[in-house]
């Protein structure tokens, strides 16, 4: 277990806090964050890396975790925002961050996205021409300028799940390498836009840093010849994508000091060889946030059949990433957390699919109705991805410091399933 999960008296705690009592004071299924483990994470990435260089941004990847008081903590760290959605945006600004902080991503951006980015005078990083085009009548028709990177698709396989490689050429994400030295020539003929930085992502949960090391080589080629057509490079922007060991006892993954020893001595040499400082960006969300939290569900019954199934409160629902991913997650029995494994449980959702299995075939201590059983590294991609599917409210999430636990978001209820929905006239 990590060392903000600790085991006392039986049962299994986070940050110091009890799971048995967090569950019973605010329910089940029910989201507990470790706000000082987001901190040390966060810590410990932009040590390793300014270690190297001290000109480096953190962009909080906020599709991770979009609740508000994670936004802020990442804020109070300093830390700015790779935004995907105007919704992103606005969480982002009302946490407090700087619009010169956040790179406002995205491969379809609507006009009113655009709109938006204009107004609110954040970078963008444009992942066509045709957004181009777009930007810049927005920009000219506010008289603004606005400054940009474009992303580009440097055509990397990465080790990972096929959904989450982003960088592959055939992929929907950025502007080909063959054509982004056009794309950077019609942006500097742009009347209200500013080329200054360039912007890369290759995939999620990478647990080898060779990718990246491919991934920085491509950006300072690409920088090489950006300078050679007169682009002022202020920031290289090499996204995120650093993999977390969801399989506690067996997954390697690079440390932040890995990652970096790997990738900075490219950048260093780089930017050495062009003569330029820009700034080096990184976007990680995975690995700032995925071991802060856990979801605590509940036992509802347990069933003898092809397998022993453990049918739990939360499923695909709550945590996706099993049923979409195939993602392994490790699970605890969190009110018998010294017993013996004794017998193999699969955990099975409440939702009307087969697929709806939040792991299979766990040795744990034998279950009953009651037991409260947690899942590992939920912060990321975990309630950001909820739904209400089969009509199930969303639970609540819990944030914990030091001897503080409070919730940062309430669990709904069926009126919140009904709230936005309207009666068409002709049924009243
Ligand atoms: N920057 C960009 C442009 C991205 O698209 C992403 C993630 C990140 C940064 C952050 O990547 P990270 O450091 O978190 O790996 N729902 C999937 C992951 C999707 C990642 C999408 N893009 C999952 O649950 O595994």
């Amino acid at each position: 277990l990590p060392e903000h999960l600790t085991v006392a008296g039986g049962r299994l705690h986070i940050g110091g806090h009890d799971t048995v009592a967090l569950a019973d004071t605010h329910g089940t299924p029910l989201y507990v964050t470790d706000e000082d483990r987001i901190r040390a994470n966060y810590r410990r990435l932009e040590d390793a890396l300014t270690a190297h260089y001290p000109k480096v941004r953190v962009l909080y990847a906020a599709k991770a975790n979009g609740n508000l008081a994670v936004f802020r903590i990442l804020a109070d760290l300093g830390a700015g925002a790779d935004v995907f959605s105007a919704g992103e945006l606005c969480l982002a600004l009302a946490a407090g961050m700087q619009a010169e902080k956040l790179l406002f991503n995205g491969s379809s951006k609507s006009t009113a996205d655009l709109a938006l980015a204009v107004e609110t005078g954040v970078k963008v990083s444009v992942d066509s021409l045709d957004e181009l085009r777009q930007l810049n009548a927005a920009a000219a028709a506010a008289g603004k300028t606005v400054r940009i990177a474009f992303r580009v698709n440097p055509a990397i396989e990465v080790p990972t799940h096929p959904k989450i490689a982003t960088g592959l050429a055939t992929t929907k994400f950025g502007i080909p390498a063959g054509q982004i030295l056009d794309a950077y020539r019609e942006a500097l003929a742009c009347s209200n836009i500013d080329p200054v930085g360039v912007h890369c992502h290759i995939g999620s949960q990478i647990l080898e840093v060779e990718p990246f090391v491919r991934e920085m080589e491509v950006l300072i080629d690409l920088a090489r010849d950006l300078l050679a057509l007169g682009v002022t490079i202020e920031f290289i922007d090499i996204g995120g994508g650093l993999g977390v060991p969801y399989h506690r006892e067996t997954d390697r993954a690079p440390t932040p000091q890995d990652y970096a020893a790997a990738v900075m001595p490219v950048f260093l040499a780089g930017i050495r060889d062009l003569g330029i400082e820009p700034e080096l960006w990184v976007e990680p969300g995975r690995s700032l946030i995925a071991d802060s939290t856990i979801l605590l569900t509940r036992v509802n019954s347990v069933k003898e059949a092809y397998k022993t199934f453990a049918n739990v409160d939360a499923g695909f629902n709550l945590l996706v990433r099993p049923a979409m991913y195939d993602s392994y997650h490790a699970v605890v029995a969190a009110n018998k957390a010294d017993a013996p494994a004794e017998r193999e449980y699969t955990i099975a959702g409440p939702i009307c699919e087969t697929g709806d299995l939040l792991a299979k075939d766990r040795m744990l201590p034998a279950l009953a109705a009651g037991d409260l059983i947690a899942v590992l590294d939920t912060g990321a991609y975990g309630f950001a991805m909820s739904s209400q599917y089969n009509s199930r409210p969303r639970c609540a999430e819990v944030i914990v410091r030091g001897d503080d636990a409070a919730l940062m978001r309430r669990a709904e209820d069926v009126d919140d399933l009904t709230a936005p929905m309207q009666q068409p006239a002709w049924q009243q």
